[in-house]
């Protein structure tokens, strides 16, 4: 029967027989998917894998970090990371519409990709082995729903930042491809990965670029992330990870409301937290969450976070809601 353990050794050995002595790219994002799949790549050929990793500036607090310190400690896998945070936030500016938003993230990410990848071939390339493999976190619901999409609406677009350009000349290398998510995480943990990149709930690819309703700006990119922290923590403290399938903390920022602090009025933004409880994403409900939990956060967020001044909860189930506000 299933044992993650048989798992690894076959896909390393498959992995081997795939790439021979050639040399592996890998686009990592933070997620489940692209670090398990990147770890076995790594364990089948060492160095001739290299990790590439986007800062795109629209990540949560510690996320990168979490990358740089904690995987690559864990891996070894050789990283390159891609400071990309000031030409996201100029490719931003000034644009409101989720769609709009959700396309720029997606263009911006494949260019700096794409830039790096130059390098990277052509200085594999001069030493005499080209890079001929790029390595796909695609999993076994992937494959199906690419496969027959019948009746799919495409609600709303959805750029899987980590989700790589169409014309790469490259052969994919997708050791995930027949299994499931929790079979991911067992094999994440087996490789011996940080909790905080296996356990993770599930994030959107374009980030914290589609929770702030309004421009998305370096400031309140600050104040969402210092916010959604807030919030995890206490989730986290309170035992309540496992409830929960993903718990969006969003930003209103064309809204602003009155309050009352210390002596003087305030006139600040409001935090929506959403909380949700759900099997696939597709349908969702409302996590009924303890209220001393949400006493706890709203007050820690009111007071550690400037410019906030409200945290209101989200009551609405998927659907009429989606999980995401944009
Ligand atoms: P919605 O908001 O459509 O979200 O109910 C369903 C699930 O998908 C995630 N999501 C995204 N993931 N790129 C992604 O990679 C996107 O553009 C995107 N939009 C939503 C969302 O977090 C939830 O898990």
């Amino acid at each position: 029967d299933w044992n993650s353990g048989n798992v690894i050794a076959e896909q390393v050995d498959r992995i081997r027989a795939q790439v021979g002595t050639g040399r592996v790219l890998s686009a990592l994002s933070g997620g489940v998917d692209s670090a398990v799949s990147t770890a076995l790549v790594h364990k089948a050929v060492g160095d001739q894998l290299v990790a590439v990793f986007v800062d795109h500036g629209l990540l949560r607090k510690g996320e990168r970090e979490q990358v740089e310190n904690d995987y690559v400690a864990s891996t070894g896998v050789r990283l390159i990371t891609v400071d990309a945070r000031d030409t996201f936030l100029n490719a931003l500016a000034g644009v409101s519409d989720p769609e709009q938003k959700r396309k720029i993230i997606g263009r911006e990410f494949i260019r700096a990709f794409e830039k790096v990848q130059a390098d990277l071939v052509a200085e594999a390339a001069a030493e005499g082995e080209p890079i001929r493999f790029l390595v796909q976190g695609t999993l076994y619901p992937d494959v199906v729903e690419s496969g027959g999409g019948a009746g799919t609406a495409n609600i709303k677009s959805h750029h899987n930042v980590g989700g790589l350009p169409e014309d790469l000349q490259f052969e994919l290398v997708e050791p995930l491809r027949t299994l499931f998510k929790d079979e991911v995480r067992a094999i994440g943990r087996e490789l011996g990965l940080p909790e905080a990149i296996v356990g993770r709930q599930p994030f959107p690819g374009p980030g914290l670029g589609i929770r702030i309703v309004g421009e998305v700006t370096a400031d309140r990119l600050e104040i969402l992330r210092d916010a959604d922290a807030i919030a995890r923590e206490e989730l986290t403290k309170a035992g309540l990870d496992g409830e929960i399938w993903q718990c969006p903390v969003v930003l209103l920022a064309d809204v602003r409301s009155v309050g009352v602090q210390g002596d003087g009025r305030t006139y600040g933004h409001p935090i929506v937290l959403r909380p949700v409880s759900s099997e696939d994403a597709m349908t969702a409900d409302w996590t009924r969450l303890p209220y001393d939990v949400l006493s706890k956060i709203s007050n820690r967020i009111t007071n550690e976070v400037r410019e906030v001044n409200r945290v209101v909860l989200d009551v609405t189930s998927k659907p009429p809601g989606t999980i995401e506000w944009e």
